[in-house]
């Protein structure tokens, strides 16, 4: 098989095509390289095209075209607002534009951002989302979810085979930890590592879910390669809410840490909370996360702890 993967060389791509290529598939990655600061793709079965995505053609075939560029860390995206945005507007019309010519199957990942802030949580795939569309987080709440209404246009009106995924704060190896581009998890580890203060935006009562890598990659081959599942679009999360004070705390325990924790002012918009509702992935695809958070933790800490040193 012959794939298309935008955003391949990021923090949930180069596991995915790590995966992929070790199962003999074919990847072709588009990526300008803008959020990473290690090239982690194998050497064999990838061609690498350095590009933005929104620039980006090709006369090749492919079989399935996986859209995945984004600038997904907040304060990252909020300093690039229209970057973020473009990538997920322009960006996916070009790739759909792609599919379409190819009769390919298209995959997005979107995010469980396009909930905004919901009234129900865990929330399911069918809530429509509480967004501020003009607020300083709309450049990619707003570009993911104006990138889904483009995506089942083209299923509406080409009949093309699209799959989307709201991924909810997955975790592991890998993750970017440094300045704007870092997320809680990585962040906090690393901070935890280096004996510096945990920093906590709000008061720590605020709740994520978090899904460790390697159940996000089984969670999204089942939807890449499971046969009929067009049109259709699954939560890939936890449905199990974490405080992110107690995230800190695990990751104080787990990483034999003496850091403080240090309070913040809370970000503006910043969801209060955030599970995912897993019953339709779990029924239709049979998959449910099979990694608990203290495990994903363990391996993460020991990861950063080989990385940092
Ligand atoms: N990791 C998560 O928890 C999570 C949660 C929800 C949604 N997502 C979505 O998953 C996707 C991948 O996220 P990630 O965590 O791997 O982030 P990442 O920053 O590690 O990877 C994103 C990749 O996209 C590339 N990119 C950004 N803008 C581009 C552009 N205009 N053209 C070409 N390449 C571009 C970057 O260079 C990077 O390699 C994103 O669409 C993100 O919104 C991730």
């Amino acid at each position: 098989m012959q794939l298309l993967v935008s955003g391949g060389a990021g923090f949930l791509g180069s596991h995915l095509i790590d995966d992929l290529v070790s199962k003999g598939e074919n990847v072709t990655v588009v990526d300008n390289l803008s959020t990473i600061k290690h090239l982690y793709l194998p050497e064999k079965g990838v061609k690498l095209v350095k590009e933005k995505v929104e620039n980006f053609d090709s006369s090749e075939k492919f079989d399935f075209v996986i859209h995945l560029a984004a600038r997904p860390s907040p304060e990252d995206y909020m300093n690039n607002p229209v970057d973020t945005a473009l990538s997920n507007s322009l960006g996916t019309q070009k790739l759909l534009e792609i599919a379409r010519k190819n009769d390919a199957t298209f995959v997005y990942t979107s995010s469980s951002e396009v909930y905004g802030n919901p009234s129900i949580v865990p929330t399911p795939e069918d809530y429509w989302g509480f967004v501020n569309p003009i607020g300083v987080r709309s450049c990619y709440d707003e570009s993911k979810r104006f990138s889904e209404a483009l995506i089942m246009a083209y299923h509406r009106q080409y009949n093309l085979d699209v799959r989307i995924q709201r991924p909810f704060n997955v975790y592991g190896p890998r993750l970017r930890e440094d300045g704007t581009y870092g997320r809680v998890v990585s962040r906090f580890i690393y901070q935890a590592l280096k004996g510096e203060d945990i920093t906590i935006f709000g008061d720590g009562s605020q709740t994520r879910a978090f899904l460790y890598i390697d159940d996000w990659v089984d969670a999204t081959e089942r939807i890449i390669f499971t046969e009929g599942l067009s049109g259709e679009v699954f939560n890939v999360g936890s449905d199990k809410e974490t405080k992110i004070i107690d995230l800190a705390k695990l990751i104080l325990r787990v990483s034999n840490s003496r850091s403080m924790i240090k309070f913040l002012p809370s970000r503006v918009d910043d969801p209060p909370r955030r599970a995912a509702d897993l019953h339709k992935i779990k029924e239709k695809l049979g998959w449910y996360p099979k990694t608990s958070l203290e495990e994903g933790i363990k391996k993460t800490v020991e990861w950063f702890g080989g990385a940092i040193n």
